[in-house]
C-alpha cells in the first residue's frame, strides 16, 4: 500500500550560515525522502528558517537593519545553499546547493506560521493547560530588556576564570546557575544585570493528562529510536515520580517574535512557534498546490482526526540536542490541541571534524558555500555521509583525509 508522507528536517537558525554539520541532517533527510518517493510513496517534504528569537533580534541590531531585513537576507542564503534558490523544487533536475530537494522551503514569521500558533494556544487555553505566575529574571537595566542566560558572563564561582558564560566554566568544568557567577554582566551591554519579576505563561507539561500522554507516546511502537525511548523513560521516570515541570512559553518585549494574544507585551517563545513551523511550512505548501491544480488536503496531514481516517504519517528528522523539544514538548501540544501528533522521530549524532568539535580557529568549521566555493562536488559530501550515517543517535566524524581517499577510490 502507498504510503502519505509528511517529512521534516529541523528549522535552521536565521542568525547564521548553514555549515557542514547541518547538511548531515539535510543530507540524510533528503536520502530517505527520494528513497521514499522512488518506491512510489506519496511524499511532502517541507522545510523552513527559524526566525524569532533575541539572538536574531540582538544580531539585526548590531547590523544596523531590522530582524525582518536579517532573516530575510538569510532565508536566501539558506535557500540557495540547500538547493540552489527559492523556490524549492523537488524535481530534482535543476537543483543546486546541496541538492536537497524540499518540496516546499518557508519561514516561521509567516502568517500561517501565527495562525497556527494563536490556534494551538487558544486550544491549549481552553483546555486549561495554560498557566500563568511570576518569574524572577536577569535583567539588563541599559538596555531594558530580560537577559537569556547565555548573554550572562562573569567569573567562574570555583576556579574564578573571567568571561564565563552562566550555565558552566570552559577552563575548569564547572557547571552552576547564573546566579552564582562573580562580577556578572551584561553581555549587550556590559551593564551589571538586576533580578527582576515578570508575569510568564506556562504551558502546564506536569497536567497529569500529558504525562499520562507522553508515557504511552514514546514508550511501544517505534516512534522513537531506543535510545532516545531510553532518555525519554528517565526525564518522564516512574508514574508518580512528577518529573515534567512546566514549560515557560512566553517572553517579555523587546522580542522578535509573535506578540500573544491577549497581552500587550509578551511574545511566544521561539521553541513554541518553531515546530509549529512545520505546519505554517506546510500550508503553505498546500496553497501553493492547489493553486496549480492539485488534490491535496491539508486535514488530511494535520488535523487528528483527518490524519487518522487517511492513515498519513508525519515523520521528523532532527539532531538529538533537540529531543527534547520534539519528543516531549511537540506532541503534548498537538495531542491537546486537537492535532495530529508525530508518527515518528529520527534523531542523529554530531558531526565531528577529524574527530573534533568543528572550530573555526582550526579551519574545521566550513560552511556549505565556502565548500562549494572551493569547486567541490556536492555529490562527494552526500556520498560520505551516506557511508557513514545510520540509524542511531552516535556522532559522525568527518576525517578530511579519509574523505578525499574514499572520493578517490570510490567515486572518481
Ligand atoms: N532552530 C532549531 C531547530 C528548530 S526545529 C523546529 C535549531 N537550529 S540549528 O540551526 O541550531 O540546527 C538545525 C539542525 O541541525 C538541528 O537538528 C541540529 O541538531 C542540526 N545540527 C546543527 N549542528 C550540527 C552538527 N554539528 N552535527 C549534526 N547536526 C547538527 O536547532
Ligand atoms: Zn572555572
Amino acid at each position: 500500500m502507498s504510503r502519505r508522507l509528511l517529512v521534516t528536517s529541523a528549522l535552521p537558525y536565521a542568525n547564521g550560515a548553514i555549515h557542514l554539520g547541518h547538511l548531515v541532517e539535510y543530507i540524510q533527510t533528503d536520502i530517505w525522502v527520494r528513497f521514499q518517493r522512488m518506491r512510489g510513496h506519496e511524499v511532502h517534504y517541507v522545510g523552513a528558517d527559524d526566525q524569532h528569537g533575541t539572538p536574531i533580534m540582538l544580531r539585526a541590531e548590531k547590523e544596523g537593519i531590522t530582524p525582518r531585513q536579517l532573516v530575510e537576507r538569510v532565508l536566501h542564503e539558506h535557500a540557495r545553499d540547500f538547493f540552489g534558490g527559492l523556490p524549492a523544487r523537488s524535481d530534482a533536475g535543476d537543483l543546486g546547493g546541496f541538492l536537497i530537494s524540499f518540496d516546499n522551503y518557508h519561514q516561521t514569521d509567516s502568517d500561517e506560521n501565527r495562525a497556527f500558533c494563536e490556534d494551538i494556544y487558544a486550544k491549549l487555553k481552553a483546555a486549561d493547560l495554560i498557566a500563568q505566575r511570576s518569574v524572577e529574571q536577569f535583567y539588563d537595566p541599559v538596555k531594558e530588556m530580560f537577559l537569556p542566560d547565555r548573554f550572562i558572563k562573569g567569573e567562574c564561582p570555583k576556579c574564578s576564570a573571567k568571561d564565563q558564560y552562566g550555565d558552566s566554566c570552559e577552563v575548569c568544568g564547572a557547571t552552576y546557575a547564573p546566579t552564582e557567577l562573580k562580577n556578572a554582566y551584561s553581555v549587550v551591554s556590559g551593564a551589571t544585570p538586576e533580578r527582576r519579576a515578570s508575569e510568564h505563561h506556562f504551558f502546564r507539561l506536569s497536567a497529569p493528562q500529558c504525562e499520562q500522554f507522553l508515557r504511552d507516546f514514546t514508550q511501544g511502537s517505534n516512534r522513537l529510536q531506543n535510545e532516545a525511548a531510553n532518555k525519554m523513560k528517565e526525564w518522564l521516570g516512574e508514574p508518580g515520580d512528577n518529573r515534567l515541570s512546566d514549560w515557560d512559553i512566553s517572553r517579555d518585549a523587546p522580542y522578535f517574535g509573535f506578540r500573544i494574544p491577549g497581552t500587550d507585551n509578551k511574545f511566544f517563545y521561539v521553541w513554541l512557534d518553531a515546530p509549529v513551523g512545520y505546519f505554517g511550512s506546510f500550508r503553505n505548501y498546500v496553497a501553493k498546490q492547489q493553486a496549480l491544480g492539485r488534490d491535496i488536503s491539508e486535514v488530511d496531514f494535520l488535523d487528528a482526526a483527518g490524519a487518522k481516517a487517511a492513515g498519513t504519517e508525519m515523520v521528523h528528522f532532527i539532531g538529538k540536542d533537540i529531543l527534547y523539544f520534539h519528543a516531549l514538548f511537540w506532541p503534548a501540544m498537538l495531542e491537546h490541541s486537537g492535532y495530529r501528533t508525530p508518527t515518528q522521530i529520527n534523531a542523529h549524532g554530531f558531526l565531528t571534524v577529524n574527530g573534533e568539535k568543528m572550530s573555526k580557529s582550526r579551519g574545521t568549521f566550513i560552511t556549505a558555500q565556502s565548500y562549494l566555493d572551493l569547486g567541490l562536488n556536492p555529490e562527494w559530501l552526500r556520498y560520505y555521509y551516506a557511508a557513514k550515517l545510520n540509524g542511531s543517535m552516535e556522532d559522525i566524524d568527518l576525517n578530511l583525509d579519509d574523505f578525499v581517499a574514499r572520493v578517490n577510490s570510490d567515486l572518481v
